[in-house]
């Protein structure tokens, strides 16, 4: 049989969702990391030095550009756009961050670069790729819960991030609340239609909120945020039915890294099958649209709350 050459995937942004990406990209079977793109010249030493080969800016990269087939875009929310449309422009597929830009009219012109380009752009909502969330959706799928009456997804950080995230990360419902957002969707396979916030604490960024979205059929959907929390960075999900019960503790201390690679791992490698041909397996731009415009008409319910 005729060996399948690697995908060679440059990582453009090598801050700690960047390296979370390198480190899947290199047990990822089928994908190969050509390059790096980081501004910062300290990250662009270390990743030399490491054996990377490493560039300030894309432009760079382009001007390089033979050894590379695909790229992950994993820089700030802020330059999501424009990374995207410059890359797409260089007919290079995509496997961008979440959320693919601050505010949903992004992430429409990011999805319309894709589509005029003609390549492939993938939005790294990583969660479809953990095995027990994609049991517990054949599952639900299948009927096993009778109708579906409430899904929780709870995701509580340990700490919240740096001020300079914050201030290019769009706040917490963008940031986070985006992942809930999309799971929900994907799980139960409806549209989020309402959606009403509210946070214990005020500012322009809370670091804890709950979400009630009312989903198209019926059900209802709670999102719990929060960025203080004793075990780690964990996730978890609980669906009541009709007929049944779920609770899947997916992320949760210690072992939620594992999970959390693992998933990048699957998410890289469904990436790379769909650069070679594949049908696109992880969240398309489309979802990725449907997941901001939620996350967007979240935050509004939070600020009409606040004054
Ligand atoms: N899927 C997830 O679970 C998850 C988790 C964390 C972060 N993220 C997303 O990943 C993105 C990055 O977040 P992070 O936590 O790694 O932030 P970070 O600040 O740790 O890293 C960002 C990196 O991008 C680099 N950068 C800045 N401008 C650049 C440019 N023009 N070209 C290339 N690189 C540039 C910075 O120097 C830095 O190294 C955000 O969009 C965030 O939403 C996703």
């Amino acid at each position: 049989m005729a060996r399948v050459e690697p995908v060679r995937v440059a990582v453009v942004g090598a801050g700690r969702m960047g390296r979370a990406h390198l480190r899947a990209l290199r047990r990822a079977d089928g994908v190969t990391v050509a390059a790096v793109v980081d501004p910062v010249p300290a990250v662009r030493s270390e990743l030399e030095a490491a054996g990377l080969h490493v560039f300030a800016a894309v432009d760079e990269l382009l001007a390089g550009l033979p050894d590379v087939d695909a790229v992950v875009v994993a820089a700030p929310t802020d330059l999501h756009l424009e990374l995207v449309t410059q890359l797409a422009a260089a007919h290079l597929p995509i496997l961008c961050e979440k959320p693919c830009g601050l505010r949903p009219d992004e992430t429409v012109q990011a999805v319309e670069a894709a589509a005029a380009a003609q390549v492939v752009l993938q939005v790294g909502y990583w969660r479809r790729f953990v095995p027990a969330l994609r049991e517990l959706r054949e599952r639900l799928m299948a009927g096993a819960f009778g109708t579906p009456l409430l899904v929780s997804c709870w995701q509580w950080d340990a700490a919240p991030p740096s001020d300079a995230f914050r201030a290019r990360s769009g706040g917490i419902l963008l940031d986070m609340g985006v992942h809930e957002l999309d799971q929900i969707r994907w799980l139960t396979g409806r549209e989020l239609a309402d959606v009403v916030v509210r946070a214990p604490a005020t500012g322009d960024d809370p670091d804890s909120v709950a979400a009630l979205v009312e989903l198209d059929g019926g059900a209802a959907g709670f999102v719990s945020l929060g960025r203080m929390f004793p075990h780690g960075d964990c996730c978890w999900v609980e669906l009541m039915g009709t007929e049944g019960h779920a609770r899947e503790l997916f992320m949760w201390g210690d072992a939620g890294e594992r999970v959390f690679e693992d998933a990048l791992v699957a998410q890289a490698e469904a990436f790379a099958a769909t650069v070679r041909g594949a049908p696109q397996r992880g969240a398309t731009g489309e979802d990725a649209v449907r997941a901001i415009e939620a996350a967007e008409r979240a935050t509004r319910s939070l600020v009409a709350a606040a004054r």
